[in-house]
This record gives C-alpha cells, sequence and structure tokens, in this order.
C-alpha cells in the first residue's frame, strides 16, 4: 500500500486536498492521470450499465435537494448514523466499533459513552443561516434518482422492470475516514435503482448481484480477490431488506466496494407519503397498481479506483528488459485493462537531436490524439521512457526512428508482452483500434 501511495504521487494519480496548507483531512484531489483512470472507470460502468442496456436510463441530478428529502428517507435519525465515542482526556473522538479496546489508542485516556453522531453534512442555501434555511449535502446519490423516478418513467416511456443510473459526488461527515481515497468526507458514486414488480424482487437481486461481481472480473481484477459478504440482519441500513456487499481483498484485508440491496418499497413509500404526491405505478396490461420495489446496485467510483490500481501494480525485481544496464533495477508495471489506462498510447523519438525524427514523431502524435490519449515523450534513454509508461499503465509505445524517415514505419510495443512490431504508419490508427478497442 505504501509503495501504491508513493506511485500515486510521485506520478500525480492523487493529492491531499489543500496541500499548500498542511491538508485538508479526508479530502483528496485527482491529478491529471488520476482524472483519466478514474474517468474510464466511470465510462465503462456508464458503457456497462446504461448504453449497452435497453431499459436503462441515466440522470444527473443536483447535490443540493430540500431537507423534505433527507426527512422522509430517513437520513436525518438514526438509521444513517454511527457510534461516537470521545476521550474525556485529549477529546479526540473515534467511531466505537473501529475500536479494539475500550480505551483511547491515542492516549489511553477514558472513554465517553457511546453516542449516535449524523453523517449528513449541513449547509445553508441563501444568505440567512437558520433553520429555514438549512439543507444537506446529499448523502447518497439515488434520492435524486427517486426526485425524478416519475419524471424519467414517463418523458422516456418505461416500463417496470426499468433502471434509472447516476454518478455523482456524495458527502458524510465519516467519524473515522481512512485509507486514503477508501473512506473520505467527500466521494463519488455510481448508482443504478432497479424499479421491479414486489413479487420479482429476489429475482433480480440475484441477477444484478452477478453482474456486478461479473463488471469487476471483466475488468481484469483478480478472481481471487473478491467476494460477496451478506449483511447480517443487524447491520442492514435503514432502508434495505437484503444487503450484500462485493468485497476486495485489500492489504489490511477484506472490505466493501459495493453494495447491491433490496431496498423494498421503503423509498417510494416514503416519498409518497411525506410529499402526497401517488408515487405508485399502474401496468396497463394486468391493470394492477402498485408501488415499484427497489433493488439497487451502489459502487464508489474512489474505491473501484484503488482496487484497479492495486490489482494492476507489480513490481518486477531485477527489471523486464535484460538489455541495458538501468534496467536490472526494480520495475513497476500496472497492468490495468487497456479501457481503463490513462494514457493509451505514447510517442517517442528514438533521438531528440535529430529535428526530422522529432517532427516526424509529432506528426505520428497529432495523428493518434483524435482517437486516442497520447503523450510525447523525448527525455532520457529509450528504456527508461518505457518504463516511465510502464509504471503508468501505458498499453503501447511507439517508436520513431531512423528507419521511420525511410520506410513510413514505426515499433510498435507491448506493455504486458514487451513484444515489438514493426507497423506502417498508414495503417497504425487500424493497429491500436484493434488492439485497444473503441473505447
Ligand atoms: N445508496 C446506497 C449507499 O449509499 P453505501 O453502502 O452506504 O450504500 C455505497 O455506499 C458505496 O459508496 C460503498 O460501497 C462505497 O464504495 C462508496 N462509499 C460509501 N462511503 C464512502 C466514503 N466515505 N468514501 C468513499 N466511498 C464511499
Amino acid at each position: 500500500m505504501e509503495n501504491i501511495l508513493i506511485l500515486a504521487k510521485r506520478r500525480g494519480f492523487v493529492n491531499q486536498s489543500s496541500e499548500i496548507y498542511g491538508g485538508f483531512e479526508s479530502c483528496y484531489d485527482y491529478g491529471f492521470l488520476g482524472t483519466e483512470l478514474k474517468n474510464n472507470i466511470k465510462k465503462q460502468w456508464w458503457k456497462d450499465m446504461v448504453q449497452l442496456r435497453d431499459n436503462i436510463v441515466g440522470i444527473d441530478s443536483s447535490i443540493l435537494m430540500s431537507p423534505k428529502v433527507w426527512q422522509a428517507s430517513g437520513h436525518l435519525t438514526a438509521g444513517f448514523a454511527d457510534p461516537l465515542v470521545e476521550c474525556k482526556s485529549c477529546h479526540r473522538r473515534f467511531r466505537k466499533d473501529y475500536l479494539k479496546e475500550n480505551k483511547c489508542p491515542e492516549c489511553g485516556g477514558e472513554l465517553t459513552k457511546e453516542r449516535k453522531f449524523n453523517l449528513m453534512m449541513k449547509t445553508f442555501v441563501g444568505p440567512v443561516e437558520d433553520d429555514s434555511t438549512l439543507t444537506y449535502l446529499r448523502g447518497e446519490t439515488c434520492q435524486g434518482i427517486y426526485m425524478n423516478y416519475e419524471f424519467i418513467k414517463d418523458t422516456m416511456r418505461l416500463k417496470i422492470p426499468f433502471g434509472i443510473a447516476q454518478i455523482g459526488k456524495a458527502f458524510r461527515n465519516e467519524i473515522t475516514p481512512r485509507y486514503f481515497v477508501f473512506k473520505m468526507r467527500e466521494f463519488e458514486q455510481m448508482e443504478m435503482q432497479y424499479f421491479v414488480h414486489p413479487k420479482e424482487t429476489d429475482k433480480w437481486f440475484n441477477y444484478w448481484k452477478k453482474e456486478r461481481m461479473k463488471w469487476y472480473l471483466d475488468l481484469g481484477i483478480k478472481k481471487e480477490h473478491l467476494r460477496f459478504r451478506e449483511h447480517k440482519k443487524d447491520e442492514l441500513a435503514h432502508y434495505a431488506k437484503r444487503a450484500v456487499d462485493i468485497e476486495y481483498k485489500f492489504p489490511w484485508g477484506w472490505d466493501e466496494i459495493e453494495g447491491i440491496h433490496n431496498r423494498g418499497d421503503w423509498d417510494l413509500s416514503n416519498h409518497s407519503k411525506h410529499s402526497g404526491k401517488d408515487l405508485s405505478y399502474f401496468d396497463e396490461e394486468t391493470k394492477e397498481k402498485f408501488i415499484p420495489h427497489i433493488i439497487e446496485t451502489s459502487a464508489g467510483a474512489d474505491r473501484s479506483f484503488l482496487v484497479f490500481l492495486i490489482d494492476a501494480y507489480k513490481e518486477v525485481e531485477g527489471g523486464r528488459t535484460k538489455t541495458t544496464k538501468a534496467t536490472k533495477e526494480k520495475e513497476i508495471v500496472l497492468r490495468l485493462d487497456k479501457r481503463l489506462a490513462p494514457i493509451k498510447v505514447a510517442v517517442l523519438p528514438l533521438v531528440r537531436n535529430k529535428p526530422k525524427i522529432v517532427k516526424k514523431a509529432k506528426e505520428v502524435l497529432n495523428l493518434i490524439k483524435p482517437y486516442f490519449m497520447a503523450q510525447y515523450d523525448e527525455t532520457g534513454s529509450i528504456g527508461r521512457r518505457y518504463r516511465r509508461q510502464d509504471e503508468i499503465g501505458t498499453p503501447y509505445c511507439i517508436t520513431i526512428d531512423f528507419d521511420t524517415l525511410k520506410d513510413n514505419t514505426v515499433t510498435a510495443r507491448d506493455r504486458d508482452t514487451m513484444k515489438q512490431e514493426r507497423i506502417k504508419v498508414d495503417s497504425l490508427i487500424n493497429y491500436l483500434f484493434d488492439n485497444l478497442g473503441y473505447l
């Protein structure tokens, strides 16, 4: 984990928020490569959950909503609260269920009795700060989906079963944020709500459980690093009738990356009751009227980012390349699925002091750029430059050399096999599409 944090910082994947002021605990910023990787994860999720499906559409709802939403959803009561204890000596606060002993882990002091601490992040909307302007940053993105349930169903002429998906920020005043981007106070969720007939909840729950596990496996996460964990009755969230987590084997142990929840009619019933608007569904064929039940798939974009990074990270002792002295050192390779790699192609002129080679390399770069995220690098030996790309997971390096000027061919080097192929510049884009796919 330590080495992954070093790589993430050194290569500009992730930075501590407000770092020049000493950092802002529990918040992180993504640099260029981090943003690309996270965007590619979100793109693949959207493709799999929306683009390739016939009955799921996507939305983008606002982060700020009426506080009535959160009253109705149960998030302002004990359901969305964690057990908090405070040290009577140093006044530090902890999540009770994370503590191994009944003493303060910092100073050994005595702890207060446990109380429930609500996780909703408060804010005021407008120029006055009082109870009438108090609202909350959303604690889960799906409430925005429920607010738009009828609007989307009617405008998109959807029939049950159907889904609404959304990717967006959520906020929780976590007592103990930890493990880098794993548990933050501001994070991103990729959520899909599937509206089903009440009699079909088990069928769809099992379907989505399998589908979601398949998504991680298809994007290259090792099977032995993933598992399901069913929630016990006493740990179910206030809205859930049943919940299964997809867990990953992190360096600190098995932990949650995604939850599949049977939310029953909790959300639409409560919003119907509190808003006075009937949110029941009328089936034209069977003439049946009912409140749809919801099967939810709720993944964290940041946790997925961390999982893809950890699972792809490989250190090769003694180096993979044996041809030059420098490569005897330990090499890092990020074996990311090609669809997720932040940079798809690196363009490398063999030497940088030959203007004709540099000019040709820039032409090749401009040829690739409209189709794939590409990067130009001319500094250091070619071996160093390959390794610089390997450690950020770039699937292909294209080298322009003296032969290029003679026969208009380039060398394409594959990150994983390290095989080099000579390709005609005229067929380079087709070669890249064949190997990288249409993204
Ligand atoms: N709508 C249901 C829901 O929000 P959850 O299990 O509380 O369920 C779903 O959260 C996912 O959101 C988690 O599996 C995790 O990936 C992500 N998540 C939750 N809290 C987080 C935090 N503090 N930091 C980063 N990701 C978080």
